[in-house]
């Protein structure tokens, strides 16, 4: 039977068989905003995961993650910048679009990047409606606390559920100047934990907490009602969220403490593309078998 994305459900000659892979797809039970507020309340640990195209994001909704997000960090692991400030709303756009193609299950986070919502409201809000019309993403994320909450009251007010991110938040690295561990010091915490209440108030679903103290983070978590989702920010945050190309291992500079690396896939292509280029130089590639 032949499946593509644009023929989803082929003709079949016995309707029995209909009835039966339709009641299959049916048990695919989808990851909501609703569903993540349950997972806290239960003290369900949320996993979270970066993805910018098709394949993987297909990859990381079959292995059941709960939420990709669609992350600006686009700018650095894919596009090659040293910040995340060059992306586009286009560019973004265009990886979410590839990501909504390879899911069936997981909620879909969409960042909106810098300079897209931090004009005004009516700037916010337009960028929000683009994301959730041209992508069929589920939600929007952005960056910061009081300054945006007038912005993600907008959005909210209008259904698009929006992520929070506090601590180190990567759009306003000249501001910070080095992407060391935030809110140490007691003014810039307790500006954190009246953000992270501000947010919740304004009618964000989770907010994710970047690079912050492990004991701030989970004061953080069980002063709010939603889930927070850590990177940076110790075990008590609701759910855990790494960029794929750090925990896979492509990359082999990035080295925080807080990253555990699942993979050495830098290693693992690096020996298999040399084995191939050998193959194709001495001529074992391709053999008899391997072609018509
Ligand atoms: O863009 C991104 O990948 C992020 C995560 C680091 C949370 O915002």
């Amino acid at each position: 039977m032949f499946y593509s994305n644009a023929e989803p459900y082929p003709l079949f000659a016995n309707p029995f068989q209909f009835y039966f892979i339709m009641s299959v797809q049916k048990e695919v039970k989808k990851i909501t905003t609703h569903t993540l507020q349950v997972m806290k309340d239960s003290g369900e640990k949320i996993s979270m995961i970066t993805a910018y195209d098709f394949s993987f994001a297909k990859l990381f909704d079959e292995a059941a993650i709960d939420i990709i997000l669609v992350g600006d960090s686009a700018s650095n692991v894919m596009a090659g910048h040293e910040t995340t400030l060059p992306i586009t709303l286009d560019q973004m756009i265009y990886h979410a679009q590839s990501v909504v193609r390879g899911i069936k299950r997981c909620l879909v986070v969409v960042d909106m990047p810098f300079g897209s919502y931090q004009g005004n409201s009516k700037e916010a809000l337009n960028s929000a409606i683009r994301i959730m019309k041209e992508t069929g993403g589920h939600s929007v994320k952005l960056e910061g606390g009081e300054e945006v909450v007038e912005s993600v009251k907008r959005i909210v007010s209008t259904g698009i559920p929006v992520m929070g991110h506090l601590g180190l938040t990567p759009q306003s690295i000249y501001k910070f100047g080095t992407y060391t561990v935030r809110a140490k010091e007691e003014a810039e915490a307790m500006k954190l934990r009246k953000d992270a209440l501000l947010l919740q108030e304004a009618g964000c679903f989770a907010i994710v907490l970047e690079k912050i103290p492990a004991a701030l983070a989970k004061e953080v978590s069980e002063s709010i009602h939603i889930p927070t989702i850590g990177i940076g920010a110790g075990g008590a945050c609701d759910g855990q969220v790494l960029v794929m190309h750090d925990m896979l291992g492509i990359n082999t500079e990035f080295k925080p403490r807080f990253l555990r690396k699942y993979l050495n896939l830098h290693e693992q292509i690096n020996t298999a593309v040399k084995q191939y280029i050998t193959d194709v130089k001495s001529g074992d590639f391709p053999n008899e078998k391997e072609q018509y």
